[in-house]
């Protein structure tokens, strides 16, 4: 295989393409690629030039905490959970996410995700919920539950940002992490509802234009189209 990975030594470096030569077996996951690709003290690109090590970020490689999140052949994906065997052809192409600065390589800083969530203050907080008609508290319903469970595993990797077409770094739309949280507030704390009503609006509501391209790429499957239906509503 040809790996072909889009390079950046420094924040606002000029970003250029680097060939290296895999000719191991395809059950491996890209985060493994990369890995091997860094192993040897020499590396070395495909027409033979000595390079530097590439930088990438991982932390669990199995999928739960997000840190390696990239762009595998144009398509928003964690390294560690994208098999070789599963991508066409014998040429993988390899850029970080662009929605979020470059600090080296692969490596970008998505700390604007966690910011937008300090500035608007949303976090869960306490749990209070008023009780419904039948006396239940509103998130006791067992489909509810459902729903929190799954938008619990919010990785914060920003693979839904990347793939967003109205998600732009630095402008008054939040993405679909922040409306995820929005959603997990909501459904836990009655209160603090209240509160982020005039966030959501301001920050997801007015800008979402409905593409839900952020559920095909969100690697633990948050069902984005029930949380933000339940939202709006
Ligand atoms: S290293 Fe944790 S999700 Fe890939």
């Amino acid at each position: 295989m040809t790996v072909k990975i889009l390079r950046q030594q420094f924040p606002n470096s000029e970003p250029y393409f680097e060939e290296f030569d895999y000719d191991g077996a395809k059950d491996i996951s890209v985060a493994a690629l990369l890995d091997y690709i860094n192993y040897n003290d020499d590396i070395v690109t495909t027409e033979g030039k000595k390079t530097t090590r590439i930088g990438w970020e991982c932390s669990c490689l199995q999928g739960v905490c997000g840190a390696c999140a990239i762009v595998i052949n144009n398509v928003p994906a964690l390294a560690c959970e994208t098999f070789l065997k599963d991508l066409k052809g014998d040429k993988i192409t390899i850029r970080p996410l662009r929605k979020f600065p470059v600090v080296h390589d692969l490596l970008v800083d998505r700390s604007s995700i966690q910011e937008n969530l300090k500035k608007t203050n949303v976090f869960i907080g306490e749990y209070n919920v008023p009780n419904d008609k039948e006396g239940k508290k509103h998130s006791q319903h067992v489909k509810e539950h459902e729903i929190q469970y799954l938008a619990a595993k919010c990785l914060k990797c920003g693979l839904c940002m990347e793939v967003c077409p109205n998600y732009i770094n630095g402008m008054n739309f939040f993405g679909a992490a922040f409306a995820n949280d929005c959603y997990l507030v909501a459904s836990r704390n009655y209160e603090k509802t209240q509160e982020i009503k005039k966030s959501y609006s301001e920050y997801f509501g007015k800008s979402c234009s409905k593409s839900l391209s952020c559920m095909n790429v969100c690697p633990v499957g948050i069902p984005m189209i029930s949380t933000i239906s339940k939202l709006n509503r």
